[in-house]
Order: structure tokens, then C-alpha cells, then sequence
């Protein structure tokens, strides 16, 4: 994703002001002020296990940071607290393409069409390229929080398969007997996440707190 979003980058006319790459960053510690002063924003995608220490250097150097990096959900809470003590902005999202957000759009659509109807099994499918480190997805999680709140008496069950290239593919089922009804949501390249990444990093600087995709998308909650 570092390397998509700063070919991207690149093509859109910013500067790449510097690159981190992970033998140099231990528990955060190339990011500095010496290294990141004159940076407008950070774009943090990594790993599970660097990506809090990360977040934490890079809200306490008060640089306004976009991360994608999925599987620490269980710290949001305390990053989250840094960045209101801190001032800072911070917007996280586990997947930056528009159409997926779409897709929650339309699946809580079909939650409720499908309300009560108990003769329908419903089931979350993900699957995607067996590098993955974290399972299931962060935006399978997401859709599964979103659909319960949509329908709380109702089970959302998640199927993760981790097979080949498959760069995320997100299915809600509703299966009958002799029927099915599916809504997929299926990424073609990484050029979608990457472009919505730096479409957030465009408007995150001047902002303070922590921000979602979906309030860059649709606006901010009022
Ligand atoms: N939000 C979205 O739309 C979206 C889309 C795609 C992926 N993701 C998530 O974004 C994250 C990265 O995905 P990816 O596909 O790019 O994974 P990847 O191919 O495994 O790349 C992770 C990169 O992070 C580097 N890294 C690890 N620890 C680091 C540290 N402490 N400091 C600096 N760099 C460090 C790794 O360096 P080495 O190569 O040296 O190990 C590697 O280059 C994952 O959590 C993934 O689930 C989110």
C-alpha cells in the first residue's frame, strides 16, 4: 500500500517527504521531528503489531496522520484519547474505497428488507490473499457492526477465506432453501484504497480529531 499511495502521490503533483521503511523504525522511533518537520501529513499503512507506536510518534509530533492499517481495533480507544489530549487529527479507516462504503450503504438497505424473515440463513463472506495477517478483515468487522445495529436480534456470522492474490472481497448472503441473494463488493487493484488514502490526506490537515472515511465522504457528524 506504502508504495501504491506514493506512485499515486507522485502522479497528483505532492511531494514525498520522506519514506519509513520498517529495519529503521523499531517501536516508532524514526519518526522524528527531525525527520517529518515540514510534512503536512502522514500516511501510515504497516502492520498490527508497529502500527499504535506509530500513530502515537506521529500525533505527539502533531502531524495530522490517514492510516489504513488494520487489526488494532482492541487500542483505537487509547490512540483515540492521545489525539483529543494532543489536539491532533487523526483519520482512520479500514478500507478507503468509495464503493465499499456504498456497499454498507446498500447491505443495511437489505438488512432491513430482509428484517424478520427467518427462513433466510445471512452470512458475511471475506476473502482475501493469504499474506494477510489479520483475520477476519477489518471491513468485514465493520459491516458486521453495521448490520447488527441495523437488525439487533439477528446473528451476522463472518466466513474469512485466505486464498491466492484476492485483494478483498466482501459478500453479504441471504440464503433460503432454494434461493440466494447476494451483494458483493469485489477490489480490482490497490490503486482504489490508494487513491482514497491520499483523497483523505488532501482533506484531513487544518481539521482536530479523529475522523472516519465516511464523514470525509458524506460529511462530518453534526
Ligand atoms: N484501509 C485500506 O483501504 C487498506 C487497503 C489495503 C490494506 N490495508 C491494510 O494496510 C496494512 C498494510 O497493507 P499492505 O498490503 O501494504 O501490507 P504489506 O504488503 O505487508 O506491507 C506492510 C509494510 O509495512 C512495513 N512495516 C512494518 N512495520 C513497520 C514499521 N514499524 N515502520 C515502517 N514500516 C513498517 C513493512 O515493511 P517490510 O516489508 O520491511 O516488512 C511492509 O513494507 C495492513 O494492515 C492491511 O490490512 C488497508
Amino acid at each position: 500500500m506504502g508504495k501504491a499511495v506514493a506512485a499515486l502521490a507522485a502522479e497528483r503533483g505532492h511531494t514525498i517527504h520522506t519514506v519509513v521503511n520498517r529495519l529503521e523504525n523499531t517501536g516508532g522511533k524514526a519518526l522524528t521531528a527531525e525527520r517529518l518537520t515540514g510534512a503536512d501529513v502522514a500516511l501510515e499503512f504497516t502492520r498490527p503489531d508497529a502500527v499504535v507506536r506509530n500513530l502515537e510518534r506521529l500525533i505527539d509530533l502533531g502531524i495530522p496522520t490517514v492510516t489504513g492499517t488494520t487489526g488494532w481495533l482492541g487500542s483505537f480507544s487509547q490512540v483515540q484519547d492521545l489525539v483529543r489530549q494532543r489536539s491532533g487529527a487523526l483519520l482512520h479507516a479500514v478500507n478507503f474505497s468509495v464503493g465499499v462504503h456504498l456497499f454498507f450503504r446498500a447491505a443495511r438497505e437489505l438488512v432491513r428488507s430482509f428484517r424478520g424473515r427467518s427462513e433466510f440463513v445471512v452470512t458475511i463472506q471475506e476473502e482475501h490473499h493469504k499474506t494477510k495477517l489479520d483475520a477476519p478483515s477489518g471491513t468485514a468487522l465493520l459491516l458486521q457492526r453495521e448490520l447488527v445495529n441495523e437488525e439487533p436480534g439477528r446473528q451476522f456470522p463472518i466466513t474469512s477465506l485466505r486464498d491466492g492474490e484476492t485483494l478483498g472481497t466482501h459478500t453479504l448472503s441471504y440464503t433460503a432453501p432454494h434461493e440466494t441473494v447476494t451483494l458483493s463488493h469485489v477490489a480490482r487493484n490497490r490503486e482504489v484504497f490508494a487513491a482514497g488514502a491520499l483523497a483523505a490526506a488532501e482533506w484531513l490537515p487544518g481539521r482536530t480529531g479523529v475522523f472516519t472515511f465516511d464523514d470525509m465522504l458524506f460529511g462530518e457528524p453534526g
